[in-house]
This record gives structure tokens, sequence and C-alpha cells, in this order.
């Protein structure tokens, strides 16, 4: 498979993505205009499902770079797994973490002006989860040029950071223990 043809396979999903985006921004508007009073539990609805959404994506990239590590460079297996990681971080993990930051930073300010320690602890570990989002986005790149030098330990060890987060992110939330 070529680069070219990469490209190609990656132009509906950016499609999809698109319209993804543009229904969510239709939605929210209209659902601030027609339920202004009701509008805080909507948007921390669309808060969950893009944090679900980039959860997702987030614990199943280091098991493809797992896989991919074991595929042999240049092989159409590796191909294939270049184009399953980089539709995952364009067309789901990207897009999700922009739409959890915006829900989250407004629900911080319309709900708690910023106040609480759990609020601060909870932005501190999604700063931390944004930074191995970053990094995982530069390993997608090194993959697609055959690049990676970490073996599928490292990958594997990677791979338990964002549940570790999510775990600490939803007790400081839900439970708000300071
Ligand atoms: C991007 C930065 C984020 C900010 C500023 C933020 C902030 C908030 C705020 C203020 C609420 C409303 C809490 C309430 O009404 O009691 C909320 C709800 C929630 N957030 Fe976030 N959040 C962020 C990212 C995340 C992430 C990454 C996760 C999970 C991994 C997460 C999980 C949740 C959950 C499960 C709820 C619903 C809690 C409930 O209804 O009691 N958030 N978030």
């Amino acid at each position: 498979m070529t680069g070219a043809s990469n490209e190609n396979s990656i132009g509906p999903a950016m499609k999809r993505m698109a319209i993804g985006i543009a229904a969510l921004v239709v939605l929210t508007t209209l659902l601030f205009f027609a339920a202004p009073d009701s509008f805080y539990p909507w948007a921390k609805a669309i808060h969950v499902i893009a944090v679900i959404s980039w959860m997702a994506g987030m614990l199943y990239l280091p098991r493809l770079f797992v896989y991919h590590v074991e595929a042999e460079k240049g092989s159409g297996q590796s191909e294939t797994f270049k184009v399953m990681e980089r539709r995952l971080l364009r067309a789901i993990i990207n897009p999700a973490m922009v739409v959890t930051w915006v829900f989250g930073l407004w629900l911080a300010w319309k709900g708690f002006g910023f106040q609480g320690g759990w609020l601060h602890a909870k932005i501190l570990a999604v700063l931390l989860l944004s930074g191995l989002h970053g990094y995982l986005a530069g390993a997608v790149r090194k993959f697609a040029e055959d690049k990676n030098e970490k073996p599928a330990r490292h990958w594997r060890m990677v791979n338990e950071i964002p549940t570790l987060l999510m775990i600490v992110i939803v007790i400081l939330v839900i439970v708000k223990p300071f």
C-alpha cells in the first residue's frame, strides 16, 4: 500500500469527523437556545460521551503499537497498522480530546467557577493525559516513517498509564474527596 493510498483511505474518515463536529456544533447551539435552564446536564452528557471516545482511543492506540512492533517493517500488515493508527488518531482521538476539553472547561466555569481542590487535581491529571496524547501522536508519526525503536514491552507499559489516570480522574470528579 502506498503513501498516496493511505491518504485516500483517511479522506472519508476526515469527512465523517467534519460532519460529526458540525452536527455537534448545531446540536449544542440548538440546546443552548431551546433549553438554557437544562443546558448544564446536556453539556455534561456531551462531555462524558467525548470522554468515553477519547479514552477508548487512548487505550486502543498503544495496543495497536504492540502488534505493529511485531509486524515486519515494509510488510502489508505493517502498512495496514499505519492506516489504522492514523485514522484512530485523526478521526477519533484528536476531536474527542478537543470536545472533552471545551465542555469540561465550560462545566468547570459554569458549575464551579474553577474552584475546588478536586477540580484543580482533575485538571492536572487531564493535563498529564493530554501530554500522553501528544506522546502517542508523536509515536504514530514515528511508526509511519518506520522509525519506532521502542519494544512491545514499552507500549504494553504505556498502555497502563491512561487506565490509571482515568481511575484517578473519575474518582476525583464523582467522589470530590477534597
Ligand atoms: C479536559 C479537562 C476536564 C475538565 C475541566 C473537566 C471538568 C468537569 C466538570 C466541571 C464536570 C461536572 C462535575 C459536576 O457537575 O459534578 C465534569 C464531569 C465529568 N467528567 Fe470531566 N473534565 C475534564 C476531563 C475529563 C476526563 C478526561 C474524564 C475521564 C477520563 C472526565 C470524566 C468526567 C465524568 C465521568 C463526569 C461526570 C461526573 C458526574 O456527573 O458526577 N472529565 N468534568
